[in-house]
């Protein structure tokens, strides 16, 4: 590709169970992170069951089949999730509704947090207070990246210098150590006011070493579950072009601000195109989601205080 040419990047506001301005076998690379189910401090009640949020995500998978190109790969950061104190296999039903629908399982990578960093379920504490056989819940410091491919890969396909332009910095792979099936990256720190305050973001270095991995410069990533548009951004950091899609409209600003176009442009020349749909399938989620949210900080809240006093 001419390095010199802009990429574009098509922000969608609607629901990717239809991902219809997307042609067949037209993207190639996916990396998302869908919602997490229903989890408390992001998602509560957002789907009415378990079932209804496999349903959603075997509807996505299938477009996914659909507009990813042969012999790419699709990468999905998910986690199993603990709701009131059930733990829903979300990993492992993800893995079979992507080869279901005609995908090849071809890797699993963890990725590490800190330990430092637990948002939700310190539950290991439980042993502290009890200290005998039974008492064990480990805290959750990992997430998990599967990866898809859509059938064989031909390597010959890609012209050389595209191939070149695209080449991976083998220190930067042996450093950080790219080449293991875990990887240590420090998530998005919860920190007050910061752009993805609210979103389950994942940060910069998921989609940088995948788009790197498993895209060449010019081509087309796609992440059909944006949120903040962290993938898009990236793409546009590393020239591919982009497309998100985003169920919630209220993250409309916080995806334009993360593309660079609340800054001011008037000296600065960027290297690439924003497009914005809004569908009419779109909705307003955030602000109905952080309360409830709230309320259930509260709640839980107000059980410690009571578990602390029966406790003393
Ligand atoms: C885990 S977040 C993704 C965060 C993103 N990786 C980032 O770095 O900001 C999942 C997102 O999927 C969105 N979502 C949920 N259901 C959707 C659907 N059916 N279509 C499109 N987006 C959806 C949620 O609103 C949420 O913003």
């Amino acid at each position: 590709m001419n390095e010199k040419k802009k990429t574009v990047h098509k922000l969608i506001f609607g629901d990717s169970e239809n991902m219809e301005e997307l042609q067949d076998n037209s993207v190639h690379l996916v990396v998302t992170s869908p919602p997490y189910f229903n989890a408390p401090f992001d998602y509560p009640d957002l789907f009415k069951s378990y079932d209804a949020y496999l349903e959603k995500m075997k509807k996505v998978a299938k477009e996914l089949k659909r507009v990813v190109a042969k012999g790419r790969i699709a990468c999905i950061v998910c986690d199993d999730t603990l709701i009131k104190g059930k733990k829903y296999p979300v990993v492992a039903d993800l893995t079979k509704i992507y080869i279901d629908e005609g995908f090849i399982y071809r890797d699993k990578i963890i990725w590490l947090k800190p330990e430092g960093y637990i948002r939700i379920s310190r539950r290991s504490g439980v042993v502290l207070q009890h200290p005998y056989p039974m008492y064990f819940y480990p805290d959750n410091i990992q997430e998990t990246i599967l990866i898809f491919q859509n059938g064989e890969f031909d390597y010959k396909s890609i012209p050389k210098e595209v191939k070149e332009s695209s080449k991976i910095d083998i220190g930067k792979y042996q450093e950080n150590k790219w080449y293991l099936t875990t990887w240590n990256i420090v998530n998005v720190l919860p920190l007050k006011n910061r752009l993805e305050e609210g979103i389950a973001a994942f940060p910069d270095e998921i989609p940088f070493r995948l788009i790197k991995l498993f895209s060449y410069v010019g081509e087309t990533v796609l992440d059909p579950f944006m949120g903040s548009g962290t993938t898009n951004k990236v793409a546009a950091m590393l020239k591919r072009n982009s497309i998100g899609y985003e169920i919630d409209l209220e993250l409309c600003e916080i995806a334009k601000e993360k593309m660079g176009l609340k800054q001011s442009l008037l000296f600065e020349k960027k290297d690439y195109e924003v497009m914005i749909t809004v569908r009419e399938d779109a909705k307003h989620l955030r602000t109905q989601l952080q309360k409830r949210v709230g309320n259930q900080k509260s709640v839980v809240k107000n059980a410690k205080r009571k578990t602390r006093k029966s406790i003393r």
